[in-house]
């Protein structure tokens, strides 16, 4: 048995690009969430963060070793089971001018799991729209307007009511402030953090951003090349790092220089 809702077992991913040499972007990595809990991945860029989050989606196959959700193999999946997976773990991804399909307005963009899975009239989907807007501190007027006309952080409150629609158990957040300058970024935040607070979702929550982890997360693990150095709660892993490359990533975060010292 397991507590994890979604969890990767010890996942092997390379790829083959032709004419090139393989790439070994995870190595026996085993990593998964709780229920209620946000857990942070770090590591700079390349070590297989978003890999690893495409594997937990479902959006790639790992080379070897599997992903459970709820205890069952991806592999085993009954249709019941396979719905269950799709409504209870979404994401939002790191850039909200390329996640969001620029020819579709926001409620039609927000609720399409729903046309999807349950083939919601569009009256259910307006009305869904209407309610995700309003969690997402957006006007309910945006229903009708097309990505364009939004801000960086509008596009990402967008990306976010999305990605709540079906009530998920988990959502996969893949470094979704990076995209966004500092005051945006921590608006952004909140709002995960208050919606967290609300409705007890978990967070897989992606960063290269040792101090935004902080901020955010129970527990962390470090990612270097595909392997995971470093795994504990982020007071332990940020008070005390064992490994050479996460104090490195802590002093690039510079919290060091920001903050005192966090207690060990
Ligand atoms: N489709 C792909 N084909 C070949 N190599 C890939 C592919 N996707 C990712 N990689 C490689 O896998 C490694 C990990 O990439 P990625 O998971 O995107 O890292 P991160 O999200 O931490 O920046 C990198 O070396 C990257 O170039
Ligand atoms: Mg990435």
């Amino acid at each position: 048995m397991t507590d994890f809702i979604i969890e990767a077992r010890s996942v092997t991913k390379t790829y083959s690009p032709k004419g090139r040499d393989e790439v070994h972007a995870l190595a026996d990595v085993s990593f998964g969430v709780r229920p209620g809990e946000m857990v942070g991945l770090v590591g700079e860029s390349g070590s297989g963060k978003t890999t690893l989050m495409r594997l937990l989606l479902g959006i790639e196959e790992p080379t070897s070793g599997s992903v459970f959700f709820k205890g069952t193999d991806r592999s085993k999946f009954n249709d019941a089971v396979r719905r269950d997976y799709f409504n209870s773990v979404s994401a939002v991804f790191q850039n909200p001018y390329s996640s969001l399909n620029p020819r579709r307005r926001l409620w039609d963009i927000i609720t399409e799991r729903r046309a999807i899975e349950r083939r919601a009239s569009r009256a259910n989907r307006r009305e869904r729209a209407a309610e995700l807007l309003d969690q997402v501190a957006l006007p309910q007027d945006f229903a009708d307007r097309f990505p364009h006309q939004l801000s960086g952080g509008q596009r990402q409150r967008v990306a976010i009511a999305r990605a709540l629609c079906e009530d998920p158990d988990v959502i996969v957040l893949d470094e979704p402030m990076s995209a966004l300058d500092v005051s945006v970024s921590a608006q952004i935040s909140n709002l995960l953090l208050d919606l967290q607070h609300e409705l007890g979702v978990s967070y897989i929550f992606v960063a290269h951003d040792m101090h935004m982890v902080r901020h955010m997360c129970h527990r962390t693990a470090v990612l270097l090349k595909g392997k995971i150095v470093e795994e504990g709660p982020v007071e332990a892993v940020l008070g005390a790092p064992q490994h050479q490359y996460t104090r490195s990533l802590i002093d690039a975060s510079e919290l060091r220089s920001l903050e005192p010292a966090v207690e060990g």
